[in-house]
Protein backbone atom coordinates (compact mmCIF):
# COMPACT_ATOMS: atom_id res chain seq x y z
CA UNK A 1 0.00 0.00 0.00
CA UNK A 2 1.15 3.42 -1.12
CA UNK A 3 2.47 5.27 2.46
CA UNK A 4 1.58 8.97 2.87
CA UNK A 5 3.38 11.70 5.39
CA UNK A 6 0.45 14.73 6.30
CA UNK A 7 3.37 16.99 7.98
CA UNK A 8 0.57 19.41 8.84
CA UNK A 9 -2.88 18.54 10.48
CA UNK A 10 -4.49 19.67 13.60
CA UNK A 11 -5.93 16.96 15.63
CA UNK A 12 -6.08 18.89 18.51
CA UNK A 13 -8.15 20.83 17.13
CA UNK A 14 -12.23 20.58 19.08
CA UNK A 15 -13.33 19.62 15.45
CA UNK A 16 -12.15 15.89 16.21
CA UNK A 17 -13.24 16.00 19.86
CA UNK A 18 -15.79 13.58 19.02
CA UNK A 19 -14.42 11.38 17.07
CA UNK A 20 -10.87 11.69 17.16
CA UNK A 21 -9.68 8.57 17.91
CA UNK A 22 -11.81 6.73 14.84
CA UNK A 23 -10.42 9.50 12.41
CA UNK A 24 -7.05 8.44 13.28
CA UNK A 25 -7.28 4.62 13.20
CA UNK A 26 -9.06 4.73 9.98
CA UNK A 27 -6.48 7.46 8.73
CA UNK A 28 -3.53 5.22 10.10
CA UNK A 29 -5.64 2.28 8.33
CA UNK A 30 -5.99 3.85 4.92
CA UNK A 31 -2.15 4.61 4.33
CA UNK A 32 -0.89 7.53 6.01
CA UNK A 33 1.91 6.37 8.09
CA UNK A 34 3.20 9.69 9.62
CA UNK A 35 1.47 12.86 11.10
CA UNK A 36 3.20 15.92 12.22
CA UNK A 37 0.60 18.17 14.74
CA UNK A 38 1.57 21.55 15.16
CA UNK A 39 -0.22 23.71 18.00
CA UNK A 40 -0.87 27.28 17.96
CA UNK A 41 -0.70 28.45 21.29
CA UNK A 42 0.51 26.86 25.01
CA UNK A 43 -3.04 24.74 25.22
CA UNK A 44 -2.90 23.44 21.80
CA UNK A 45 0.79 22.33 21.76
CA UNK A 46 -0.02 20.33 24.78
CA UNK A 47 -2.70 18.61 23.50
CA UNK A 48 -0.98 18.04 20.16
CA UNK A 49 1.74 16.70 22.32
CA UNK A 50 -0.80 14.84 24.12
CA UNK A 51 -1.26 12.96 20.93
CA UNK A 52 1.85 12.19 19.17
CA UNK A 53 2.31 10.39 22.73
CA UNK A 54 -1.00 8.39 22.42
CA UNK A 55 -0.06 7.62 18.83
CA UNK A 56 2.89 6.21 17.76
CA UNK A 57 2.30 7.19 13.99
CA UNK A 58 1.56 11.23 15.03
CA UNK A 59 4.36 13.50 16.11
CA UNK A 60 3.86 17.32 17.61
CA UNK A 61 5.22 20.60 17.14
CA UNK A 62 5.12 22.98 19.46
CA UNK A 63 4.46 26.76 18.69
CA UNK A 64 2.25 30.05 19.01
CA UNK A 65 0.45 30.99 15.96
CA UNK A 66 0.28 35.11 15.10
CA UNK A 67 -3.59 34.57 14.89
CA UNK A 68 -3.47 33.97 18.64
CA UNK A 69 -0.96 36.93 19.27
CA UNK A 70 -3.42 38.55 21.54
CA UNK A 71 -2.57 35.32 24.36
CA UNK A 72 0.87 35.64 23.88
CA UNK A 73 2.66 36.91 27.35
CA UNK A 74 6.03 36.99 28.95
CA UNK A 75 5.66 33.71 29.85
CA UNK A 76 4.57 32.18 26.75
CA UNK A 77 8.53 31.71 24.96
CA UNK A 78 8.97 29.51 28.09
CA UNK A 79 5.93 27.48 27.93
CA UNK A 80 6.95 26.77 24.45
CA UNK A 81 10.49 25.74 25.11
CA UNK A 82 8.89 23.59 28.05
CA UNK A 83 6.79 21.65 25.41
CA UNK A 84 9.47 21.20 23.31
CA UNK A 85 11.98 19.58 25.17
CA UNK A 86 8.82 16.81 25.74
CA UNK A 87 9.24 13.65 23.54
CA UNK A 88 8.40 13.45 19.90
CA UNK A 89 8.47 16.96 19.66
CA UNK A 90 9.79 16.89 15.67
CA UNK A 91 9.90 20.96 15.39
CA UNK A 92 8.97 24.58 16.35
CA UNK A 93 5.12 25.82 14.91
CA UNK A 94 2.96 26.50 13.64
CA UNK A 95 4.74 30.25 13.92
CA UNK A 96 4.72 32.71 11.16
CA UNK A 97 2.40 36.08 10.06
CA UNK A 98 -0.82 36.48 9.22
CA UNK A 99 -1.90 39.79 7.85
CA UNK A 100 -5.31 38.74 6.46
CA UNK A 101 -6.86 38.49 10.03
CA UNK A 102 -5.44 41.17 10.92
CA UNK A 103 -5.93 40.54 15.31
CA UNK A 104 -2.74 41.87 16.66
CA UNK A 105 0.79 44.76 15.09
CA UNK A 106 3.02 43.73 12.41
CA UNK A 107 5.64 44.59 14.70
CA UNK A 108 4.05 42.19 17.39
CA UNK A 109 3.66 39.30 14.90
CA UNK A 110 7.20 40.02 13.87
CA UNK A 111 8.56 40.40 17.49
CA UNK A 112 6.53 36.26 18.26
CA UNK A 113 8.01 35.16 15.35
CA UNK A 114 11.74 35.91 15.61
CA UNK A 115 11.63 34.60 19.50
CA UNK A 116 10.40 31.40 17.86
CA UNK A 117 13.44 31.45 15.19
CA UNK A 118 15.41 32.54 17.58
CA UNK A 119 14.30 29.49 20.07
CA UNK A 120 14.40 26.47 17.03
CA UNK A 121 17.87 27.90 16.38
CA UNK A 122 18.98 26.98 20.10
CA UNK A 123 17.29 23.30 20.02
CA UNK A 124 18.15 22.75 16.80
CA UNK A 125 14.65 22.01 15.62
CA UNK A 126 13.09 22.88 12.08
CA UNK A 127 10.47 25.24 11.87
CA UNK A 128 6.65 25.44 10.05
CA UNK A 129 6.07 28.68 8.79
CA UNK A 130 2.32 29.98 8.23
CA UNK A 131 2.91 33.01 5.58
CA UNK A 132 -0.40 34.41 4.74
CA UNK A 133 -0.32 37.60 2.99
CA UNK A 134 2.41 38.37 4.38
CA UNK A 135 5.33 36.92 2.00
CA UNK A 136 7.71 39.85 1.47
CA UNK A 137 8.20 40.36 5.94
CA UNK A 138 7.99 36.41 5.85
CA UNK A 139 11.09 35.97 3.11
CA UNK A 140 12.92 39.17 4.98
CA UNK A 141 13.24 38.04 8.43
CA UNK A 142 13.60 34.15 7.86
CA UNK A 143 16.56 35.56 5.61
CA UNK A 144 17.95 37.02 8.79
CA UNK A 145 18.35 33.37 10.38
CA UNK A 146 20.73 31.13 7.44
CA UNK A 147 21.27 28.16 10.08
CA UNK A 148 17.42 27.88 10.03
CA UNK A 149 15.45 24.91 8.00
CA UNK A 150 11.86 24.17 7.40
CA UNK A 151 8.95 24.48 5.17
CA UNK A 152 6.38 27.12 4.45
CA UNK A 153 3.42 25.78 5.38
CA UNK A 154 0.76 25.96 2.37
CA UNK A 155 2.73 28.05 0.36
CA UNK A 156 0.95 30.70 -1.66
CA UNK A 157 4.12 33.30 -2.72
CA UNK A 158 5.22 33.48 -6.09
CA UNK A 159 7.35 31.31 -8.28
CA UNK A 160 10.35 34.31 -7.90
CA UNK A 161 9.60 33.68 -3.68
CA UNK A 162 9.78 29.90 -4.31
CA UNK A 163 12.99 29.90 -5.57
CA UNK A 164 14.97 32.22 -3.04
CA UNK A 165 13.76 29.74 -0.18
CA UNK A 166 14.89 26.66 -2.37
CA UNK A 167 18.15 27.97 -2.52
CA UNK A 168 18.51 28.42 1.16
CA UNK A 169 17.47 25.32 1.61
CA UNK A 170 13.78 25.39 2.80
CA UNK A 171 10.50 23.11 1.86
CA UNK A 172 7.42 24.23 0.43
CA UNK A 173 4.20 22.54 1.72
CA UNK A 174 1.35 21.89 -0.55
CA UNK A 175 -2.40 21.78 0.22
CA UNK A 176 -6.03 21.00 -0.77
CA UNK A 177 -6.20 24.58 -2.27
CA UNK A 178 -4.09 23.66 -5.04
CA UNK A 179 -6.87 21.16 -6.17
CA UNK A 180 -9.34 24.38 -6.36
CA UNK A 181 -9.85 25.90 -9.69
CA UNK A 182 -8.77 28.77 -8.78
CA UNK A 183 -4.87 27.70 -7.92
CA UNK A 184 -2.90 29.37 -10.88
CA UNK A 185 0.41 30.63 -9.25
CA UNK A 186 0.96 27.61 -7.08
CA UNK A 187 0.57 25.17 -9.59
CA UNK A 188 3.32 27.25 -11.41
CA UNK A 189 5.25 27.31 -8.22
CA UNK A 190 5.00 23.58 -8.23
CA UNK A 191 6.35 23.01 -11.50
CA UNK A 192 9.16 25.14 -10.23
CA UNK A 193 10.06 23.19 -7.14
CA UNK A 194 12.13 20.22 -7.07
CA UNK A 195 10.05 16.83 -5.98
CA UNK A 196 13.26 16.44 -3.28
CA UNK A 197 11.92 19.81 -1.63
CA UNK A 198 8.13 19.46 -1.60
CA UNK A 199 5.92 18.30 1.49
CA UNK A 200 2.46 16.70 1.51
CA UNK A 201 -0.37 18.37 3.85
CA UNK A 202 -3.73 18.29 4.57
CA UNK A 203 -4.25 21.21 7.34
CA UNK A 204 -7.17 19.29 8.55
CA UNK A 205 -9.80 19.98 9.74
CA UNK A 206 -9.12 23.28 7.65
CA UNK A 207 -8.89 23.16 3.54
CA UNK A 208 -10.39 19.91 2.05
CA UNK A 209 -9.28 19.77 -1.34
CA UNK A 210 -11.72 18.60 -4.34
CA UNK A 211 -13.72 16.64 -4.23
CA UNK A 212 -14.61 17.10 -0.52
CA UNK A 213 -14.36 20.78 -0.60
CA UNK A 214 -15.96 22.43 2.44
CA UNK A 215 -16.03 19.38 4.55
CA UNK A 216 -13.88 18.85 7.64
CA UNK A 217 -10.63 17.66 6.39
CA UNK A 218 -8.51 14.58 7.17
CA UNK A 219 -5.18 13.07 6.13
CA UNK A 220 -7.39 10.22 3.96
CA UNK A 221 -7.88 13.27 0.92
CA UNK A 222 -3.74 13.74 0.75
CA UNK A 223 -4.32 11.44 -2.29
CA UNK A 224 -6.31 14.16 -4.20
CA UNK A 225 -3.28 16.62 -3.01
CA UNK A 226 -0.48 13.71 -4.49
CA UNK A 227 -2.82 13.32 -7.34
CA UNK A 228 -2.58 17.22 -8.55
CA UNK A 229 0.51 17.54 -7.83
CA UNK A 230 1.56 14.27 -9.93
CA UNK A 231 -0.07 15.69 -12.63
CA UNK A 232 1.82 18.87 -12.33
CA UNK A 233 5.08 16.85 -12.54
CA UNK A 234 4.36 14.18 -14.28
CA UNK A 235 4.72 11.53 -12.17
CA UNK A 236 3.15 8.89 -10.38
CA UNK A 237 0.37 9.73 -7.46
CA UNK A 238 2.72 6.91 -5.78
CA UNK A 239 5.67 8.54 -6.68
CA UNK A 240 4.90 12.17 -5.05
CA UNK A 241 3.63 9.98 -1.69
CA UNK A 242 7.26 8.39 -2.05
CA UNK A 243 9.51 11.20 -2.25
CA UNK A 244 7.03 13.59 0.16
CA UNK A 245 7.33 10.55 2.69
CA UNK A 246 11.13 10.85 2.76
CA UNK A 247 11.29 14.81 2.64
CA UNK A 248 9.38 14.69 5.72
CA UNK A 249 11.17 12.45 7.50
CA UNK A 250 14.37 13.89 6.54
CA UNK A 251 13.34 17.60 7.26
CA UNK A 252 11.85 16.53 10.99
CA UNK A 253 14.59 14.24 11.85
CA UNK A 254 12.46 10.85 11.87
NI1 LIG B 1 -2.20 24.98 10.19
Amino acid sequence: MTQYFDTHAHYDSGKFNADRSDVLRAVHESGVALIVDPGDCAATSERAVAIAQAYDFVYAAVGWHPEEAAGWTDDSLAQIRALASQPKVCAIGEIGLDYYWDTSTKATQETMLRTQLELALELDLPVIIHDREAHGDSLRIVCDYPGLRGVFHCFSGSVEMARELLRRGWYLGFDGPITYKNAVKALDVIAACPADRMLLETDSPYLAPVPNRGKRNDSRNLPYIAARIAEIKGMTTDQVAEVTLKNGKQLFGI
